[in-house]
């Protein structure tokens, strides 16, 4: 496998990045002693950083520019798809002390266009294969990989009642067991398995229940249902073998760089496009709504805190009718409510998901920063200011629109 992170342009971004922090070169004696004291286990990031008031991911790049500890090499499979491509934006963001891994097939909902301004980023690297390829796993494996983030999968509910199932069992369900026995061979110390809430199937719009972390899964989807089997693998390796993953189960996701399959995006793409919104059934549907920055933030709170063989729920205490949020997105963008044209329900369709997220806000202290009513406006924004990538989407795939 090619090393093509680029030396050249990372030493001078140091040099860069150097003058910028260090004014004193005191401060660069404190910096290498509590270094040191770091790589001996005497202190934590986090004490190291109260020690020279700076934040601890901080200080860690600044370890790694001078040299005094290496870059930790996170592997994210999945990571030029909705989520998977804003995790990869935040963790670059947030830790000059990591390299990225972005490991994908790229199937129809893959898009290098999501990480089009990181090409040249020295600290990221992408490598396209299946996560069931157990020959190029292994060879990523043998880099020395720190943790591994599992993104990958096939997403979209639609597809995987509308007769594509087996591609759902395949890709969710030996997928992770495939990254399950590459962890175990090369003992890499934390994987975190994405998953849904929906593997707990629904509950009934008044009733007074709540998915909880050892809720037992009922999916009624073959997408749920495959996704149920991945966790439940994951599940059996900590068991047995004690391979250290934990498990997340997030409601529904919107933001920036999301498949127009999905809701949200969709009705966005035909309310500009002053098209009818198509809604399910009633439209009484109830999902709870996460920002995806909000999800990333739990995720790197589990990758740093996260106890494995744990299992936790991520949520945003947002839960919200279909129909309300068809109405709001007509009404941000400025078109009437009779936009909105009902038609028949999906079977299997779930009728409300409601989900606990308690344990990750009271053991990590996690809690979104965000609220619907924020960051909705900031998601049609994003696609009102990114026509480009809405209409190369639209072009690349038009094949979607047989799934809705
Ligand atoms: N979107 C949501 O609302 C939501 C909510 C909860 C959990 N999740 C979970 O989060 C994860 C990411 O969801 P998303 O909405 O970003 O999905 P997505 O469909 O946008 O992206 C999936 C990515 O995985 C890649 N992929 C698919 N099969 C692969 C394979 N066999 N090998 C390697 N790469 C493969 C695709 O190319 C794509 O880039 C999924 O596991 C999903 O189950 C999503």
């Amino acid at each position: 496998m090619e090393e093509n992170y680029s030396k050249n342009q990372e030493s001078a971004s140091n040099e860069q990045f150097l003058k910028e922090k260090f004014l004193s070169k005191s401060l660069i004696k404190k910096v290498e002693l509590t270094a040191k004291l770091f790589k001996e286990k005497k202190i934590t990031l986090e004490q190291a950083g109260l020690i020279l008031g700076m934040l601890p991911e901080e200080l860690e790049g600044i370890f790694v520019q001078k040299g005094l500890t290496r870059h930790k090499k996170i592997l994210v499979c999945g990571g030029a798809g909705f989520i998977g491509s804003n995790f990869v934006h935040y963790m670059l963001d947030k830790y000059p002390g990591y390299k990225i891994i972005n490991y994908d097939k790229l199937t129809y909902a893959g898009n290098l266009e999501n990480l089009r301004d990181l090409e040249k980023n020295p600290r990221y690297k992408f490598i396209q294969g299946d996560i069931t390829d157990e020959e190029k796993i292994d060879k990523i494996m043998q880099e020395g990989i720190d943790a591994v983030i599992n993104f990958a999968a096939e997403t979209h509910v639609g597809r995987s009642v509308h007769g594509r199932a087996g591609e759902f069992i395949y890709a969710n369900v030996l997928g992770p067991h495939t990254l399950l026995e590459a962890i175990k061979k090369y003992k890499i110390p934390k994987y975190i398995q994405v998953s849904t809430d929906e593997v707990f199937g629904d509950v009934d719009l008044n009733e007074d229940r709540h998915f909880e972390e050892n809720s037992p899964f009922e999916p009624n989807v073959p997408y749920a249902a495959a996704k149920a089997g991945g966790d439940l693998i994951c599940r059996a390796y900590w068991q047995t073998y004690k391979v250290p993953v934990i498990v997340t189960h997030c409601s529904n996701n919107y933001g920036p760089y999301q498949h127009p399959e999905k809701m949200i995006p969709y009705f966005i793409f035909r309310a500009m496009g002053q098209q009818p919104l198509p809604l399910h059934g009633d439209g009484r549907h109830v999902r709870d709504w996460i920002f995806a920055l909000d999800h990333c933030e739990a995720i790197d709170l589990i990758l740093q805190k996260g106890k494995p063989g744990e299992v936790y729920n991520i949520a945003a205490d947002s839960e919200k009718p279909n129909l309300e949020i068809a109405k709001l997105i007509l009404d941000i963008l400025g078109q009437p409510h009779s936009l909105i044209t009902f038609v028949p329900d999906r079977p299997g369709n779930d009728r409300r998901y409601s989900i606990n997220s308690s344990k990750i806000q009271r053991e990590l202290g996690w809690k979104p920063s965000n609220t619907f009513e924020d960051a909705m406006p900031k998601t049609i924004q994003w696609y009102q200011n990114n026509l480009d990538w809405v209409e190369q989407i639209k072009e690349k795939d038009r094949e979607f629109v047989n799934y809705i």
